[in-house]
């Protein structure tokens, strides 16, 4: 069976095809992050109308990639939430529409559960039960995940998302939008003792996650600096935030899985491309004589591979979309 999978939720144009028994065989995307790069930030309305321009195409290039027709196609896959409303209904509708003229099933998938199965695109598939600590820039999620569709959320973010954390944080460090993977290159040349910021809800019990006042440590300590913030003191800023966040989600993770019993640890989402955090985390669970699991770089941020495997999973499964095109930018993981 072959799926095509198909993300278009914020400001990638992501399409794949996937089949059951070869695994991924075409992977096409598109991303927008010159057209929002003047403005800081995605602009909502030029997101859609990019994600309508580049869909079709890059269906059309996938097929090609995989040397296939559309009567090839089994069922067809999309984000259908959380996102931005009118970037979702671009690939809900062409992908609702295509399913219907081909005369194949529909899947809406969580683009949530689309990150969190990334990691099972890999040679080494994570197994059930495990822990999963979700990282982009909309969401920070400890889950607890015992089987597909059983995700039990056991702590979020109360304020930003870690990668909202880290590109705010790069923003003031005068890093371009998306400034996390930029950022994170800076800590680098880092001195590691020179600032250091609090690891923010780590005294007290519970999984939860608190990152807008470690922003804002950075953006006083900068401000502190004033005329002396030459590039040696941006890159330990730098150091120091990097430090500060990756060590929080450590101790949660932590945490997580000293609560479940669980030896399994999934990081996915962005901010899992972040070397301190895999490095770090690989040597958590290689003391805890468990495995860390994480998707390759470029199934990280937003992809439609990831859709495409999600989608195929409910497609065996028989859980199909109905006609209408619905999206729903607010869906928590524990409704599926
Ligand atoms: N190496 C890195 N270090 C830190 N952050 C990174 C790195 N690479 C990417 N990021 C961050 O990952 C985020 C983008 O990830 P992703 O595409 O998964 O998020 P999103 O799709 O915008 O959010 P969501 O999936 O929650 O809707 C950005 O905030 C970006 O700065
Ligand atoms: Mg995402």
């Amino acid at each position: 069976m072959k799926i095509l999978g198909i993300e278009t939720s914020c400001d990638e144009t992501g399409v794949a095809i996937y089949d059951d028994k070869q695994g991924l065989i075409a992977n096409q995307l598109y991303s927008q992050i010159k057209l929002h790069a003047d403005y800081g930030g995605v602009v909502p309305e030029l997101a859609s109308r990019d994600h309508i321009r580049k869909t079709v195409p890059l269906i059309e290039a996938a097929l090609t990639q995989a040397n296939l027709k559309a009567s090839d196609i089994d069922g067809v896959a999309y984000t259908a939430g959380p996102g931005l409303i009118g970037a979702l209904m671009v690939g809900a509708s062409i992908g609702r529409s295509l399913a219907y003229a081909w005369g194949v099933p529909a899947v809406a998938v969580h683009h949530m559960e689309g990150h969190l199965l990334a990691p099972m695109l890999e040679d080494n598939p994570p197994a059930f039960p495990f822990i999963a600590l979700l990282v982009s820039g909309g969401h920070t999620q400890l889950i607890k995940v015992t089987g597909i569709g059983e995700y039990a959320l056991l702590g979020e973010s109360i304020d930003d998302a870690a990668g909202e954390a880290f590109d705010k944080t790069a923003k003031l460090l005068g890093l371009d939008y998306p400034g996390g993977a930029k950022l994170s290159k800076l800590a680098e040349r880092g001195n590691v003792k020179r600032f250091h910021f609090p690891r923010p809800m780590t005294d007290r019990p519970g999984l939860d996650f608190s990152f807008s006042g470690l922003k804002t440590a950075a953006a006083n300590t900068i401000n502190q600096q004033k005329q002396d913030l030459d590039e040696q003191t941006k890159a330990d800023i730098a150091r120091a935030f990097e430090d500060a966040l990756v060590d929080t989600l450590l101790i949660k993770s932590r945490r997580a899985l000293d609560q479940t019993g669980f030896n399994r640890l999934v990081i996915a989402g962005g901010v899992s491309a972040n070397k301190t955090l895999r490095g770090k985390l690989t040597q958590l669970m290689a003391e805890r004589k468990g495995q860390v699991y994480y998707p390759r770089l470029e199934f990280c941020t937003d992809n439609g591979a990831m859709i495409a495997y999600a989608g195929m999973i409910h497609l065996k499964a028989s859980q199909f979309a109905d006609l209408a095109i619905e999206v729903k930018p607010r869906w928590p993981l524990s409704e599926l």
